[in-house]
Protein backbone atom coordinates (compact mmCIF):
# COMPACT_ATOMS: atom_id res chain seq x y z
CA UNK A 1 0.00 0.00 0.00
CA UNK A 2 1.18 3.30 -1.53
CA UNK A 3 0.90 6.12 1.48
CA UNK A 4 1.69 9.83 1.36
CA UNK A 5 2.26 11.25 4.91
CA UNK A 6 2.48 15.17 4.84
CA UNK A 7 2.43 18.28 7.53
CA UNK A 8 0.67 20.92 6.58
CA UNK A 9 3.65 22.84 8.26
CA UNK A 10 7.03 23.97 6.66
CA UNK A 11 8.56 25.26 10.31
CA UNK A 12 11.54 23.73 10.55
CA UNK A 13 11.29 23.03 14.03
CA UNK A 14 7.36 21.95 13.52
CA UNK A 15 5.49 19.95 15.41
CA UNK A 16 3.34 18.15 12.76
CA UNK A 17 6.16 17.30 10.67
CA UNK A 18 7.37 15.28 13.91
CA UNK A 19 4.00 13.77 14.06
CA UNK A 20 4.14 13.03 10.28
CA UNK A 21 7.87 11.75 10.68
CA UNK A 22 6.04 9.18 13.76
CA UNK A 23 3.22 7.95 11.41
CA UNK A 24 5.73 7.85 8.36
CA UNK A 25 7.72 5.66 10.48
CA UNK A 26 4.60 3.44 12.10
CA UNK A 27 3.14 3.01 8.63
CA UNK A 28 6.54 1.47 7.15
CA UNK A 29 6.97 -1.25 9.81
CA UNK A 30 3.48 -2.26 8.91
CA UNK A 31 4.67 -2.80 5.27
CA UNK A 32 3.17 -0.05 3.70
CA UNK A 33 5.38 1.99 0.87
CA UNK A 34 5.91 5.60 2.45
CA UNK A 35 6.20 8.80 1.00
CA UNK A 36 6.64 11.76 3.49
CA UNK A 37 6.05 14.62 1.33
CA UNK A 38 7.50 18.16 2.29
CA UNK A 39 4.95 20.81 0.85
CA UNK A 40 7.97 23.56 1.08
CA UNK A 41 10.03 21.23 -1.62
CA UNK A 42 7.04 22.55 -4.05
CA UNK A 43 6.56 26.01 -5.20
CA UNK A 44 2.95 26.83 -5.29
CA UNK A 45 2.10 30.32 -5.30
CA UNK A 46 -1.13 31.78 -3.85
CA UNK A 47 -4.03 30.74 -5.83
CA UNK A 48 -4.97 32.83 -8.21
CA UNK A 49 -7.55 32.46 -11.29
CA UNK A 50 -5.74 34.64 -13.38
CA UNK A 51 -2.43 33.20 -12.70
CA UNK A 52 -3.82 29.81 -13.58
CA UNK A 53 -5.27 31.30 -16.92
CA UNK A 54 -1.93 31.72 -18.13
CA UNK A 55 -0.56 27.72 -16.92
CA UNK A 56 -0.88 25.63 -14.01
CA UNK A 57 2.46 25.69 -12.39
CA UNK A 58 4.71 23.19 -13.29
CA UNK A 59 4.88 22.02 -9.14
CA UNK A 60 1.14 22.09 -8.94
CA UNK A 61 1.35 19.42 -11.95
CA UNK A 62 3.92 17.51 -10.01
CA UNK A 63 2.30 17.35 -7.03
CA UNK A 64 -1.17 16.46 -8.58
CA UNK A 65 0.40 13.32 -10.08
CA UNK A 66 1.88 12.55 -6.48
CA UNK A 67 -1.01 12.44 -4.40
CA UNK A 68 -2.84 10.75 -7.19
CA UNK A 69 -0.35 7.54 -7.57
CA UNK A 70 -1.03 7.21 -3.33
CA UNK A 71 -4.24 5.23 -2.50
CA UNK A 72 -3.70 6.66 0.81
CA UNK A 73 -2.72 9.81 2.65
CA UNK A 74 -1.94 10.82 5.95
CA UNK A 75 -1.94 14.48 7.22
CA UNK A 76 -0.66 16.08 10.45
CA UNK A 77 -2.09 19.76 10.10
CA UNK A 78 -1.36 22.24 12.66
CA UNK A 79 -4.44 24.63 14.07
CA UNK A 80 -4.72 28.27 13.08
CA UNK A 81 -7.54 30.26 14.43
CA UNK A 82 -9.44 27.27 15.28
CA UNK A 83 -9.27 26.11 11.63
CA UNK A 84 -6.33 24.41 9.05
CA UNK A 85 -3.54 26.73 8.11
CA UNK A 86 -3.78 28.69 4.66
CA UNK A 87 -0.74 26.21 3.20
CA UNK A 88 -2.90 23.00 3.45
CA UNK A 89 -6.02 24.67 1.91
CA UNK A 90 -4.11 26.26 -0.97
CA UNK A 91 -2.17 23.14 -1.56
CA UNK A 92 -5.62 21.38 -1.75
CA UNK A 93 -7.58 24.25 -3.80
CA UNK A 94 -4.42 24.09 -6.54
CA UNK A 95 -4.72 20.42 -7.07
CA UNK A 96 -8.65 20.44 -7.42
CA UNK A 97 -8.82 22.86 -9.46
CA UNK A 98 -8.89 21.69 -13.58
CA UNK A 99 -6.54 22.04 -16.28
CA UNK A 100 -8.66 23.36 -18.89
CA UNK A 101 -8.14 21.47 -21.99
CA UNK A 102 -6.30 18.73 -20.75
CA UNK A 103 -7.06 15.35 -21.31
CA UNK A 104 -5.85 13.93 -17.94
CA UNK A 105 -6.36 16.65 -15.35
CA UNK A 106 -9.41 17.97 -16.77
CA UNK A 107 -10.99 16.06 -14.23
CA UNK A 108 -11.05 17.86 -10.91
CA UNK A 109 -11.21 15.03 -8.51
CA UNK A 110 -8.63 12.68 -10.11
CA UNK A 111 -5.98 13.28 -7.74
CA UNK A 112 -8.45 12.81 -4.79
CA UNK A 113 -11.13 10.46 -5.72
CA UNK A 114 -11.44 7.41 -3.16
CA UNK A 115 -8.51 8.71 -1.67
CA UNK A 116 -8.73 6.75 2.26
CA UNK A 117 -7.32 9.37 4.42
CA UNK A 118 -6.15 9.72 8.37
CA UNK A 119 -6.23 12.96 9.83
CA UNK A 120 -3.74 14.33 12.65
CA UNK A 121 -3.18 17.62 14.38
CA UNK A 122 -0.35 18.68 16.88
CA UNK A 123 -0.62 22.04 18.41
CA UNK A 124 0.95 23.14 21.94
CA UNK A 125 -2.36 24.35 23.12
CA UNK A 126 -4.49 21.78 25.34
CA UNK A 127 -6.81 20.78 22.23
CA UNK A 128 -4.10 19.64 20.05
CA UNK A 129 -5.69 21.71 17.41
CA UNK A 130 -8.88 19.02 17.38
CA UNK A 131 -10.40 22.57 15.72
CA UNK A 132 -8.77 22.08 12.58
CA UNK A 133 -9.76 18.31 12.05
CA UNK A 134 -13.33 19.67 12.24
CA UNK A 135 -12.81 21.72 9.14
CA UNK A 136 -10.33 20.00 7.41
CA UNK A 137 -12.71 16.66 7.37
CA UNK A 138 -15.57 18.22 5.27
CA UNK A 139 -13.22 19.86 2.94
CA UNK A 140 -11.85 15.95 2.36
CA UNK A 141 -15.32 14.39 2.04
CA UNK A 142 -16.49 17.13 -1.08
CA UNK A 143 -13.16 16.03 -2.48
CA UNK A 144 -14.47 12.61 -2.48
CA UNK A 145 -12.07 11.32 0.09
CA UNK A 146 -12.77 8.14 2.57
CA UNK A 147 -11.99 9.75 5.81
CA UNK A 148 -10.09 7.54 8.77
CA UNK A 149 -12.85 7.85 11.66
CA UNK A 150 -9.98 7.39 14.47
CA UNK A 151 -8.04 10.85 14.31
CA UNK A 152 -5.67 12.21 16.96
CA UNK A 153 -5.11 15.93 18.54
CA UNK A 154 -1.65 15.81 19.77
CA UNK A 155 -1.82 18.13 22.72
CA UNK A 156 0.73 20.41 24.48
CA UNK A 157 2.75 19.48 21.45
CA UNK A 158 6.27 21.34 22.88
CA UNK A 159 6.69 18.61 25.55
CA UNK A 160 5.72 15.73 23.74
CA UNK A 161 8.64 14.53 21.74
CA UNK A 162 12.61 13.59 22.63
CA UNK A 163 15.26 15.21 20.90
CA UNK A 164 15.36 12.86 18.13
CA UNK A 165 11.85 13.83 17.90
CA UNK A 166 10.22 10.27 18.86
CA UNK A 167 6.73 10.37 20.79
CA UNK A 168 7.42 10.45 24.45
CA UNK A 169 3.86 8.96 26.05
CA UNK A 170 3.12 5.22 24.93
CA UNK A 171 -0.54 6.38 24.92
CA UNK A 172 0.12 9.41 21.87
CA UNK A 173 1.87 6.43 20.44
CA UNK A 174 -0.79 4.19 20.47
CA UNK A 175 -3.38 7.19 19.45
CA UNK A 176 -1.42 7.89 16.17
CA UNK A 177 -0.79 4.20 15.42
CA UNK A 178 -4.18 3.19 15.81
CA UNK A 179 -4.97 5.86 13.07
CA UNK A 180 -2.54 4.28 10.76
CA UNK A 181 -3.63 0.98 11.43
CA UNK A 182 -7.11 1.98 10.56
CA UNK A 183 -6.01 4.25 7.08
CA UNK A 184 -4.02 0.79 6.23
CA UNK A 185 -7.00 -1.66 6.75
CA UNK A 186 -9.48 0.62 5.09
CA UNK A 187 -7.21 1.57 2.55
CA UNK A 188 -6.12 -2.19 1.65
CA UNK A 189 -9.85 -3.19 1.18
CA UNK A 190 -11.35 0.01 -0.77
CA UNK A 191 -7.89 -0.70 -2.85
CA UNK A 192 -8.02 -4.69 -3.49
CA UNK A 193 -7.20 -5.40 -6.85
C1 LIG B 1 -1.84 32.61 13.01
C2 LIG B 1 -1.76 31.55 14.04
C3 LIG B 1 -2.92 31.11 14.65
C4 LIG B 1 -2.87 30.10 15.60
N1 LIG B 1 -4.04 29.64 16.14
C5 LIG B 1 -4.02 28.56 16.94
C6 LIG B 1 -5.23 27.96 17.39
O1 LIG B 1 -6.32 28.38 17.06
N2 LIG B 1 -5.15 26.88 18.18
C7 LIG B 1 -3.94 26.32 18.55
O2 LIG B 1 -3.93 25.31 19.25
N3 LIG B 1 -2.77 26.88 18.14
C8 LIG B 1 -2.79 27.96 17.35
N4 LIG B 1 -1.61 28.51 16.90
C9 LIG B 1 -0.33 27.96 17.40
C10 LIG B 1 0.13 26.78 16.56
O3 LIG B 1 -0.54 25.62 17.04
C11 LIG B 1 1.64 26.61 16.70
O4 LIG B 1 2.28 27.72 16.08
C12 LIG B 1 2.14 25.32 16.12
O5 LIG B 1 3.48 25.15 16.51
C13 LIG B 1 1.99 25.29 14.61
O6 LIG B 1 2.26 23.98 14.11
P1 LIG B 1 3.73 23.49 13.68
O7 LIG B 1 4.52 23.35 14.94
O8 LIG B 1 3.48 22.18 13.01
O9 LIG B 1 4.32 24.52 12.74
C14 LIG B 1 -1.63 29.53 15.96
C15 LIG B 1 -0.46 29.97 15.32
C16 LIG B 1 -0.52 30.94 14.37
C17 LIG B 1 0.74 31.40 13.66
Amino acid sequence: MKVLVFAGSTRIASYNRKLAREVAGMARLKGAEVTHLELGDYDVPMYNADLEAKGTPADVMKLKQVFYEHPAWIICTPEYNASYPALVKNTLDWLSSPVKGDPVWSDDFRFSRGKVVGVLSASPGALGGLRSQSHLIPLLLNLHCWVAPQTYALGRAGSAFDDQGHLLEEAAKQRAQSVVEQVLWAAERLHAR
